[in-house]
């Protein structure tokens, strides 16, 4: 993964109105990426041929380092179209800088509590084919590797913590969600990204910040999109959007039961339980006591916490 990586931070250059959803695995990656692909291209497609329906989420929106950077060629994604719509799990700290510093990007960052990201790190490392080989990879092996911080994209508390500064000091640039208050309000969580990716004043303080920026991205503030009008709300295009995102519809569809998102990966392997607090059923007391305790004590006045039961 490190040599892709700095291939992506090498070669990608943000783009007018780009929208790069990030996330440590397991956090939600897949939801969001059919959320946002559904709310950007709502007035595009008609839901009888909706891509969801044929296409698995993670082909419509690529995440950088497995799929483009994945080898090491010249990338020329300038000739996508606006907004390109992106993916990638790399933590805050080691995004390319032209994503962090020009405003006409936005960031959409989806987190969940540490120990559903366990248990469905387990599940999907039992099915995935690198961890396929050691068929005696326990849930105390992953506990144990989370809380070393030896985990895929680093530890998941610097990862959720970089996101979670980001958001509190440039608002109007990363957007900041959590797994259980989408579940718990999914209909208010899509709004929220809604208003978001479109909003056309979203650089509050903007001259403060202009001195920092490189030349190019001065006098590019504007977005041109609408969150969801009153007409759409009440014609039921949130709905609609949510049901075509919801776990039951995108599990039960041919493309999401065969194929594979990458070669050896497959499709299925992204649609689980999508429970909060399935982590109940996995971990003993002692192994939620250990994550517990490294999370308290990491995230400990940084005023991000989880809904754990
Ligand atoms: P579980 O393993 O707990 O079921 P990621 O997409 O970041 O890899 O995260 C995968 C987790 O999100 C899995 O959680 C999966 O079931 C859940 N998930 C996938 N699609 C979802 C959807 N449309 N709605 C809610 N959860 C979803």
């Amino acid at each position: 993964m490190i040599p892709n990586i700095i291939t992506l931070q090498k070669q990608f250059k943000a783009k007018d109105k780009d929208i790069i959803l990030t996330s440590f695995p397991k956090s939600g990656t897949t939801w969001l990426k059919s959320l946002l692909f559904s709310i950007l291209n709502r007035n595009q497609q008609s839901y009888d041929h909706h891509p969801l329906l044929t296409t698995n989420p993670h082909h419509l929106v690529p995440t950088l380092e497995f799929t483009i950077y994945a080898n090491h060629k010249i990338h020329d994604l300038s000739t996508m179209r606006s907004p390109r719509l992106l993916a990638t799990h790399i933590p805050y700290a080691s995004l390319p800088d032209s994503i962090k510093h020009c405003p006409e990007s936005k960031i959409v960052y989806v987190s969940r509590n540490p120990l559903d990201v366990i248990v469905s790190m387990w599940y999907f490392g039992k099915d995935h084919p690198d961890r396929n080989l050691q068929s005696n990879y326990t849930i105390e092996d992953c506990v144990d590797e989370f809380c070393r911080g030896e985990f895929v994209f680093g530890p998941y508390w610097d990862h959720v913590f970089g996101y979670w500064k980001a958001s509190l000091e440039r608002a109007e640039k990363v957007l900041f969600l959590k797994y259980e208050e989408m579940k718990e309000d999914t209909f208010g969580q899509a709004k929220r990204v809604a208003e978001f990716i479109h909003r056309a004043d979203h650089w509050a303080g903007w001259s403060s910040y202009k001195a920092f920026l490189p030349v190019q991205c001065h006098n590019r503030v504007s977005f041109t999109g609408l969150p969801f009008s009153q007409e759409e709300e009440s014609d039921g295009v949130v709905e609609q959007i949510l049901e075509m995102c919801s776990l039951s519809k995108l599990k039960d569809l041919d493309v999401n039961k065969h194929g594979q998102v990458r070669p050896n990966v497959e499709n299925k392997i992204y649609f689980r339980k999508g429970q909060v607090g399935d982590w109940m059923n996995h971990l003993t007391p002692s192994m939620v006591e250990r994550v517990s305790m490294v999370t308290k004590e990491k995230l400990s006045g940084s005023g991000l916490s989880f809904k754990m039961d």
